[in-house]
């Protein structure tokens, strides 16, 4: 299938016997043609119900065995864990991990849950969510609706997935800006035991000042403190747990720089690049163009990718990339990998093309 063209590529069909021969293979095989079927039901419901809906599907299928064990990839080191592929899913699609199995059953090597806040919050009014069809995008203003690190952490301790769960943290939106480090820890020290690596989420647009995190100087504060706190719980849990920051792809240059040497400056792991996009110039006249919030897909994916680029050359190779933004397939997801990524999440372009995505990268970034 093609987004923003509108229009599905022609693939060739399994026979229709093998379809027939198991009921996996009903969504192993026509993964593509199902999701065809499902994705103008899908679409007739508002955004969040469809979300609902389509995460409650995917939990039947596994429960019930519809879903096969994960393809084989590649696996790849990175920041110091042993990734089994290197496709993930990207923060805020399952903020309270509660489908991290199904996702492995997708063939998902990694799944980074949240975004978590230390205390449950319900998030901005609806709708919040909106989806730019002609575009293969998608706007939202969530705002870090979540159950709270504890629920999250509970979920995550009886998990069966044995791909890597990354973590990603923030900020209530009722915590004034000057105790926002106090909340990282919190919701650090929550997931810590149960987190392969923590994300520190600075980037969502819709949490007031969350962003202004990305200045050098709170930046250096904040990660002053995570650092420190992690040398303890690290002692705490025997384990130590790697960091990763999450920047927005709207800092200019110079703030990025200042972004990346802050960054350098400190045992951070990786850095994902990047988060929704609040420049909406790119769906301009398009029915929600308008809507307030970060836009996401296809027309994100140049200027993440710009942003990996750089990052690839402002910090040291020790500190490893994730690239993220406007993925939707393989060749999407190579490009990223030739900007510097060593692993790649997806989400807006999962919506617009299916679980069959996930193998299709799985596949095409170990050939
Ligand atoms: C509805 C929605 C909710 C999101 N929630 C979060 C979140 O809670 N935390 C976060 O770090 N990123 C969040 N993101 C951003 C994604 O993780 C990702 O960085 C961004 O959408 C770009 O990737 P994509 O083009 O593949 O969607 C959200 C994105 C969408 C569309």
């Amino acid at each position: 299938m093609t987004i923003g063209g509108g229009g599905w590529k022609k693939k060739k069909k399994p026979p229709f016997s093998r379809v027939l021969a198991s009921p996996a293979g009903m969504f192993d095989c026509w993964r593509m043609p199902i999701y065809r079927i499902l994705r103008p039901l899908f679409f007739a419901l508002p955004p969040e119900v469809a979300h609902a809906a389509a995460l409650a599907g995917l939990e039947v299928a596994w429960r019930t065995g519809l879903l096969r064990p994960p393809a084989e990839g590649m696996p790849v080191e990175v920041m110091g864990l042993r990734f089994p592929n290197r496709v993930g899913l990207a923060a805020g699609m399952d903020k309270d991990a509660r489908h991290v199995d199904a996702w492995g059953g997708l063939g998902f090597g990694c799944v980074e849950v949240g975004t978590v806040t230390p205390r449950p919050q319900s998030g901005n009014p609806r709708p919040r969510l909106f989806r730019l069809p002609s575009a293969g995008a998608l706007i939202n203003r969530m705002g870090f609706n979540n159950e709270g690190a504890p629920a999250a952490a509970a979920r995550l301790a009886h998990r069966k997935f044995r791909g890597i769960v990354g973590v990603n943290i923030g900020k209530n939106a009722d915590t004034p800006a000057e105790r926002a480090t106090e909340d990282y820890l919190a919701a650090m020290k929550a997931v810590y035991g149960v987190a392969d690596y923590i994300a520190v989420n600075i980037s969502s647009p819709n949490t007031a000042g969350l962003r202004d995190l990305q200045a050098a100087s709170a930046l250096d504060a904040l990660l002053s403190a995570l650092t420190a706190e992690g040398e303890r719980l690290a002692d705490q849990h025997g384990k130590r747990v790697p960091l990763a920051v999450k920047l927005a792809p709207d800092l200019d240059d110079d703030d990025l720089a200042a972004a990346a040497r802050t960054i350098a400056a400190h045992p951070v792991a990786a850095v994902i690049a990047t988060n929704t996009t609040t420049d909406h110039a790119s769906v301009a006249g398009l029915p929600h163009a308008g809507e307030r919030g970060g836009l996401s897909g296809a027309p994100l994916a140049e200027t993440s990718t710009r942003v990996l680029a750089a990052l690839r050359e402002l910090l040291p190779s020790r500190i490893d990339l994730i690239g993220v933004g406007g993925i939707s397939s393989a060749a999407g997801a190579r490009e990223k990998v030739k900007a510097g990524a060593d692993l790649v999440q997806i989400y807006t372009g999962l919506v617009y093309r299916g679980p069959g995505l996930v193998r299709e990268l799985v596949s095409g970034l170990a050939e």
